[in-house]
Order: structure tokens, then sequence, then C-alpha cells
């Protein structure tokens, strides 16, 4: 057997990363559900919308983008001439694994004259297939600046869908796809915590089962729900229902905060009940200061587009970035 040995890294990693991207003249740009160590290096820490928004702003030859692929890739259709870079090319996502593309062209096919909004968590394919891109930030807005009696497909989360169409009180044809971490949390293990903490306000991404969500006191993307901690009681207790690599930002504005985390399903290793790391994503915790430190050095694995299906990606997202 032929065992490949990799050179060490440095033992300082951040400062060896800060050095790199310095030579690099590049950006690191994270989402809220990375490791705390890659949230503290990163220059810009966002949900996905915010990312797009930065990719699509910066002038720096290197962009590194520290979230999932889907999120990589919408960075390089807007950052067509850049070198975009993730640290590990197997992050990927659930909700965009659930819609492949050629399943997806026949889905719309089969809805002749609908608007198409698509959730930016799906592929570059699937996006070019889309009239307007959405995240959760901005889901209810974009599908509200569509005439009301122009029928809408929305894809592909199937619990976001649920959620805008209450919010907008419009119906939607629904691509049935969903998050393998949000739909695992439980709302019946939800209410027991909340029982057991009577004041806590509870925090839910709209990527939850609705009877998730109708526990929550404030639903939305995850800056909204940071947002929603920074405008809260210094010292009040909440229930987190997302990915808890959030949570590292909301200590930062609450540390005299109380943070919970809602309760998932149990796995099969964990027959007893909910667990914590049951919460994680295992795509976006894919990325290590190692890897990142590893992705500057080498500028790869790189993001490369079709420059066709980029520009027809990019007619989506652009129209979903001039809405807000
Ligand atoms: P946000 O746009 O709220 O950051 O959500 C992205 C995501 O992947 C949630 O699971
Ligand atoms: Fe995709 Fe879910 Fe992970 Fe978000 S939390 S990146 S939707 S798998």
């Amino acid at each position: 057997m032929v065992v490949l040995r990799r050179d060490p890294p440095p033992v300082d990693l951040v400062a060896a990363i800060a050095e790199l991207r310095r030579q690099r003249q590049a950006v690191i740009i994270a989402h809220y559900y990375q490791e705390a160590a890659i949230q503290d290096i990163a220059d810009f820490v966002g949900d996905s919308l915010q990312m797009a928004r930065w990719a699509a702003a910066t002038a720096a030859p290197v962009i590194v983008v520290c979230g999932v692929h889907f999120m990589a890739e919408t960075a390089k259709i807007l950052a067509m001439d850049r070198i975009v870079v993730i640290p590990d090319r197997e992050a990927g996502c659930s909700l965009a694994d659930s819609a492949p593309a050629e399943a997806f062209r026949d889905f719309v096919a089969a809805h002749p004259g609908h608007r198409v909004v698509t959730y930016v968590n799906s592929s570059a394919a699937v996006k070019a297939l889309s009239d307007i891109c959405c995240t959760s930030s901005n889901a209810v807005a974009v599908v509200a600046s569509i005439p009301r009696d122009q029928p809408v497909i929305f894809a592909p989360d199937r619990y976001l869908g649920d959620w805008v169409a209450r919010q907008t009180g419009r119906p939607l044809v629904l691509w049935q796809g969903s998050c393998e971490v949000h739909e695992r949390f439980s709302a019946e293990a939800l209410r027991g915590l909340q029982r057991q903490h009577p004041g806590a306000i509870t925090l839910a991404h709209p990527e939850c089962p609705a009877a998730v969500l109708a526990l929550a006191d404030v639903v939305g993307s995850t800056r909204r729900l940071l947002e929603a901690v920074a405008q809260g009681p210094e010292r009040a207790t909440w229930i987190v229902a997302t990915e808890p690599g959030i949570v590292h930002q909301m200590r930062r504005v609450r540390p005299q905060g109380t943070f919970l985390l809602a309760p998932a399903e149990a796995r099969n290793d964990s027959p007893q009940g909910g667990c914590s790391h049951c919460n994680e994503c295992p795509h976006m915790k894919r990325h290590t200061l190692e890897k990142l430190w590893r992705c500057l050095r080498d500028l790869a694995p790189r993001i490369e587009l079709d420059p066709e299906l980029a520009a027809r990606a990019r007619l989506p997202i652009e129209r979903m970035l001039a809405i807000g």
C-alpha cells in the first residue's frame, strides 16, 4: 500500500493564513455556520445573501468561500473573472442535491406558465432554469414581487416554500426538497425545552418543518435571527433552532445571554433522544483552518463554470439582488 505523506501545516495556522491572504490579495467570505476559528479569521461573515453581495462587490482577485459549494458557485457566477476557491470541494448541501437539474427541467416543463423562484441553495444548472433566485432573507419579498395572478413554482425547499406561501397568502407549487439538518428539529422535544425554560425566546430558520416554526417567536434567515438577538434583552435565554455555528456571533452581540440548542430527532447512534451534534451541518463543518491554509497556498480547489451556463444562472441572481 502506498502511503501519501502530506507536508505538515504550520504551527501558527492563523498567522500563516493571514500572511497568505496578504500575498494573494484574497478575501475570505464565511457563513455563520462555520466553526468559530474560521469566522474569526474571515473578512466577512454573513448569511447567504450577504455572501453573494460581498462576492459581487469585492475587487479582490481571489475569493475564498468558507461555506457550502452552492455559495462558492454563486460567488463565481458573480465574479467570473476572479479566482474563487473553497477549502473543501466536498462541502455540499442536501437541499441543492435534492434538485437534480434534469428532473427539475421536467418539473418546470410540466408547469407551463409558472414563474420559477429558486432558493440559492441549488446548483448553477438549476438556477439557470429559474426566473429569479431568493434566499431565506428575501424569499417573501421575491415572491411578493411577482404579480398575484402569476402561478409560481418554488424550489427546492418545501418547508421554506410552505412558510413563504403562508407569509404571502399565495399558493406555490413546491419542489419536495429539504435540508437534512433543519428537518430533524423536533417540535415535541422543542416544546419540552420551552416548558423547562418558560421565559426563553425561540428562534427558528424557515428551513424547519411547520410544526417547529409554529413554536418560534422569530422565524428568519441566519442574519435575521442574529439581529433578533442583538435587538433583544441583554440577559435573555434563547432557544436556537438552526445550525449551532451561528451561536458564536450571538454570544458576541449578547455575551450575557444564555443560548440553548433546540433538540433534533435522534440519529441511529443516539437512540435515547435528541443530541446537539445532530444539529450540525456536516457539509459546512468540512472546512478547517488547515484546509483553508492549503486552499490559500495552492489556490485550489477552484470553482470552474462553463461561461454560458454561468451567464444564464447570473440573471436570476441579479434579479434577486435588485430586490434586496
Ligand atoms: P441563510 O441564508 O439564512 O444563511 O441560510 C443558508 C442555509 O444554508 C441555511 O441552512
Ligand atoms: Fe444545506 Fe442544510 Fe447545510 Fe444549510 S444546513 S448548507 S441547507 S445541508
